[in-house]
């Protein structure tokens, strides 16, 4: 579509779609689809945007509120897909329809040689050639579409059947939900790699230690993590992407493979984007050569690249063994090993107590740099790594930034040597450790006095993302806390002048800063001084809705576990975190000091403005679908105005919203019990 005629339209679309016919909505429906799907394809595809990303998302704004006022417009390939909101309590499993093979791979150029030789036998002298592309480290999909609309997406399971991930699917936005063009066979299956961007990944984890959580250990586990999520409205926001390098279809596409990869993308997907077509073995390498020195320079991560052979009717003569295609190979990068010997373990202490084991290793180079630490990650694998001071160990570099200990060169082992004996007390403090259940870390339960953890908070709280105090340094803190002038972070709100001034190296000036930096501290909202609480699982996000959905700190501090497990996202872990920290009477004495020096331990009156209490202390069970609110909006709506939302009806039930096709169990259950059941229309009376 031309993109001035994009544009304009873009413009044009007011809100006077409120008032539109069905005939009318369908139209504009259909017209805001097609200029969605081309713009995330210049987006996404082509890395060629044509219009801001707060004009697409006004545009996706518009479909949404369109096809929620027209549930019955909405079409399973709709871009407003995009955003989730699909539930899945458990994948379907799925029989692939062509199975879903690996590759043979090989870390051995010797072993390559033997590859190619085996080809040009089994093509008997034909002339052939070899397309080369990056292999992916990321999670296999397969991806079927029917007259151009993706209908299923399956995980590759155990090769012959795997898991219905649709839903999830539909939300990663390189991956088309209707194609482009029209000369793609009826029904065809295209298969690929979903994958996760380092600087994702990189973001994921960092709000992970904010919470105090243990961060995830690759790119590729948070790929597959997270498209085994329940909730699709969480994976859209993780930015998944996806590859597609191969297609399985019944009609005949291209004659060879190089030439379909140009065609699917044509039709909207992303394809390998480091690609070759080579004439022999010579060019493979030299492909090979070229990406294991610039691959660090990839945006994500490979563990190889991948060498088929072009023509599909030599592959069809090369078949395939039993595992995999005769006519194709993967040569898999060595990640970077040496070994040293392992001279100690330490032990840090985190800011929510969490202990990790650090391996101290005799300086050894790996990769370029000199590695003298290498992460242990927990007691777990220390035990299975059995892992002995003294032992030679080996160490290994993948994509992660710090190196990790792979394995124990027993042939080197001292005799004597004995089973690490993981610490029982906390190394700073002397505590004795905790570890819950279900849980790979131990704790240090002493948060009150163990000095790192104690440091660690007051650097969380005074954090750019929480109360943002950047007149404070750490050794500010440290200096304070030496001096015993802080103890807990409302003490920084007691802090004045005088106590700063005899301090080691404290100029007047700076002193003056720090003070200023506190009293502006004060301004920041709610959810940024309850995240900056540190409360253990408590990040960014969890303190923003609980923020929204609790509004001031008193409800939230005396709700119970089961209220906690309303607001949405928060599970039984976070929950029992949060109801310890408020358990306490320290943090609840430093709250009220909090309090009493004028913190927002509230939420500000602007945004409350689009509160009420209208449904306060009744408990709505919502069942069927709306015509005016989706089924997620009509829930947020309950919660704004006080009211709360649960699963099934039950004698604590005061409301049942009853939309269409809604359950006859659930109906059945509220008339027994005498659960008043009310339209949406009436639904929207008592909030007006
Ligand atoms: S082709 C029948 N191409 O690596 C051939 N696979 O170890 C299908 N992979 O199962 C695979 N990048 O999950 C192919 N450019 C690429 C790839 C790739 C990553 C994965 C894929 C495959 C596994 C084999």
């Amino acid at each position: 579509m031309d993109i001035i005629q994009l544009k304009l339209n873009s413009r044009n679309l007011g809100h006077y779609f409120l008032r539109m016919t069905k005939e009318e909505a369908s139209a504009e429906i259909e017209l805001l689809s097609r200029e969605l799907n081309e713009h995330n394809y210049r987006y996404y595809v082509l890395a060629d945007p044509a219009i801001s990303d707060y004009d697409f998302d006004k545009l996706l704004e518009k479909l949404i509120a369109l096809e929620k006022q027209f549930p019955e417009l909405q079409k399973p390939d709709s871009p407003s897909q995009r955003v989730g909101g699909t539930i899945t309590k458990e994948f379907a499993t799925v029989t692939h329809k062509y199975p879903m093979l690996s590759l043979g791979n090989t870390y051995s150029e010797d072993e390559l040689i033997d590859f190619d030789s085996r080809v040009a036998k089994g093509l008997e002298g034909e002339k052939f050639q070899y397309v080369c592309e990056l292999k992916y480290d990321g999670v296999a999909i397969g991806i079927t579409y029917r007259n151009g609309v993706l209908v299923q997406a399956v995980t590759r399971g155990d090769g012959v059947r795997g898991d219905d991930v649709t839903a999830n699917v539909k939300t990663i936005r390189t991956i088309p939900l209707k194609l482009r063009g029209h000369d793609y066979p009826k029904e065809f299956e295209i298969r690929g790699e979903i994958f996760m961007r380092r600087e994702t990944f990189n973001a994921i984890n960092s709000e992970r230690l904010d919470a105090g959580e243990p961060p995830l250990a690759n790119p590729r586990n948070a790929a597959a993590g997270t498209l085994k999520m329940q909730d699709s409205s969480v994976v859209a926001k993780r930015n998944l992407d996806c590859f597609l390098y191969f297609i399985y279809s019944e009609d005949a596409i291209e004659r060879d493979h190089y030439h379909s990869i140009l065609k699917v993308k044509e039709w909207g997907f992303k394809t390998p984007d480091h690609i070759r077509l080579c004439d022999d073995l010579g060019q493979v390498l030299e492909f090979i050569h070229d990406w294991e020195k610039n691959r660090s320079a990839l945006a994500y991560d490979i563990d190889g690249i991948v060498l088929k052979v072009n023509a599909y009717s030599q592959q069809k003569a090369l078949g395939f063994t039993a595992k995999s295609p005769r006519w194709a190979i993967a040569y898999k990068y060595k990640a970077e090993q040496v070994t040293t010997v392992l001279e100690s373990i330490s032990f840090q202490v985190g800011r929510t107590g969490a202990i990790t084991p650090v391996a101290n290793l005799k300086p050894v180079l790996l990769a370029g740099t000199t590695v003298k630490r290498a992460s242990l990650h927990n007691s777990d694998i220390i035990e299975k790594l059995d892992v002995r001071i003294g032992d030679h160990v080996f160490v290994e570099k993948g994509g992660e930034i710090i190196p990790k200990i792979i394995g124990v060169d027993t042939s080197k082992r001292d005799m004597f040597s004995e089973p690490f004996k993981y610490i029982e007390h906390c190394p700073e403090c002397g505590t004795k450790l905790v570890r819950q259940e279900g849980e790979a870390l131990h704790y240090c339960p002493n948060d009150a006095t163990c000095p790192p953890q104690i440091k660690g908070k007051f650097e969380h709280f005074i954090g750019r993302r929480a109360m943002d105090i950047d007149s404070i340094g750490a050794e500010t803190i440290e200096l304070l806390y030496n001096h015993g002038l802080i103890k807990n972070v409302a003490d920084l709100y007691s802090l004045e002048l005088d106590d700063l001034l005899p301090l080691d190296r404290m100029a007047k000036k700076s002193a003056g800063n720090i003070i200023d930096g506190i009293t502006a501290s004060r301004q920041r909202p709610f959810e940024r001084v309850l995240f900056g609480l540190g409360i253990r699982h408590v990040g960014e996000t969890v303190a923003k809705k609980l923020a929204y959905y609790f509004k001031d700190v008193d409800r939230l501090m005396s709700a119970s576990t089961e209220e906690l497990l309303q607001v949405p996202e928060i599970g039984e872990k976070i929950a029992i975190s949060i109801r310890d920290y408020f358990s306490r009477p320290e943090n609840l004495e430093m709250i009220q000091r909090l309090k009493d020096k004028g913190l927002q331990l509230f939420l500000a009156e602007d945004v409350m403005a689009g509160f009420s209490d209208k449904l306060g202390g009744k408990t709505f069970v919502v069942s069927g679908t709306f015509s005016f609110f989706s089924r997620d909006d009509l829930k947020k709506a309950i919660e704004l105005n006080g009211g709360k939302v649960t699963g099934s009806v039950s004698a604590k039930t005061d409301y049942l919203v009853a939309g269409e096709n809604m359950g006859p169990a659930k109906l059945e259950k509220a008339e027994k019990l005498g659960v008043k059941i009310i339209s949406e229309e009436q639904f929207r009376q008592m909030i007006a």
